[in-house]
């Protein structure tokens, strides 16, 4: 019986590192698993999906990933900076297209102080009440994820990237550790954010029982939000001549983390888009409940490049949104209208 690991996902919500591998190698555990995080969605958000604005307000990074495009060594990027008031401004626009959770995404930018952050977030939420604002520009000292939480911050986005600490120091170089990444995502959970952890399918030297490794930390670490997108190669980074990652693992993961935590807030990615025209349907399809279309301004879209090919879920404008909209809908899906936060 096939679905016999499907159903115990589904009803206990763990398995075993080697039922987690089985279902990972054996592809006839797809459609079953597919078919039951579909539902296990549909059950608890109905047909809505979340969207969230994104705003990638610096592509400044400190860090050298030699996964990530927009990594310090990168001397072809076209460096960027919004300010306080490019960023507010793109709040207003996407307030008033509907957006209720504004995403702040940039590198690791020492310019962007503790003080200044501080005052954007105080601003944000001084502007928009009623809106989640999300943070994600990477690790921090704790005392700072507290003073942005405190200026009125909700969440926070920290991908792990692999819980595996050996294939971490593949992903990174020496002055990264993963020690400190996993404590981030514990300091922010203790302090109160909505936490969202993730990973990479197939990125280099990844093998399946990293990604086992990574269903287990996942388990134990009860986020809120998960972000799985397959590794694209970026041209000018170290890991530019290795293959992109899987649709269908990438589908398969997600389908796997909505049963293991049926309320988890998890968003069809830009990088599942980039790699599959309709990729963003696939995702809903596999489970995935949130999407994150993109708010920055064409200045900063054009030099925030992670990877090559980077797909843009538009929300530019109404039309784009519209767009969107009409592509939900043929799957049987509508875009909700509240904050969608985790509970
Ligand atoms: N391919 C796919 N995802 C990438 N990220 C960074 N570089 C790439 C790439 N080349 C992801 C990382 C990071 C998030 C912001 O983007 O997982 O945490």
């Amino acid at each position: 019986m096939y679905d016999d690991i499907v159903l115990k996902l589904q009803k206990e919500h763990r398995l075993s590192a080697a039922e987690y591998k089985e279902l990972l190698v054996n592809p006839v555990y797809d459609s079953a698993l597919q078919e039951a995080a579909r539902r296990q969605a549909l059950e608890i958000f109905g047909n809505e999906i979340y969207i969230r604005g994104l705003i990638e307000f610096t592509n400044y990074c400190k860090n050298n990933c030699y996964y990530c495009g927009i990594r310090a060594g990168n001397k072809n990027v076209e460096r960027y900076r919004l300010t306080k008031d490019d960023i507010l401004l793109c709040c207003e626009h996407g307030y008033e297209l509907g957006f209720r959770t504004f995403v702040l995404q940039g590198g690791e930018d020492k310019l962007f102080t503790e003080e200044i952050l501080c005052d954007i977030v105080s601003a944000i939420r001084k502007e928009f009440p009623d809106c989640a604002i999300t943070l994600s520009f990477g690790e921090l000292p704790r005392s700072m994820y507290q003073s942005l939480f405190d200026s009125g911050a909700n969440r926070y986005l920290l991908r792990h990237e692999t819980a595996n600490p050996i294939h971490y120091s593949k992903l990174h170089p020496e002055n990264l550790s993963h020690e400190n990444r996993i404590k981030c995502l514990y300091d922010l959970k203790e302090i109160g954010y909505q936490v969202g952890c993730g990973l990479m399918v197939g990125s280099p030297y990844q093998t399946v029982d990293n990604l086992v490794e990574d269903l287990m930390f996942i388990g134990d670490f009860k986020p809120h939000m998960v972000g799985i997108g397959p590794f694209i190669p970026h041209k000018d980074t170290p890991f530019a001549h290795y293959s992109a990652g899987s649709v269908q693992m990438t589908l398969k993961l997600l389908s796997i983390i909505r049963l293991m935590e049926p309320r988890v807030l998890l968003p069809s990615t830009t990088a599942l888009a980039s790699l599959m025209p309709d990729g963003c349907e696939q995702g809903i399809l596999a489970g995935a409940n949130v999407v994150m279309p993109n708010l920055s301004p064409d200045i900063a879209k054009s030099k925030y490049i992670l990877y090559n090919n980077k797909s843009s879920v538009g929300a530019q404008d109404a039309n784009a949104l519209l767009v969107l909209r009409q592509r939900l809908n043929k799957i049987g899906y509508t875009i909700s209208n509240s904050r969608g936060d985790y509970n």
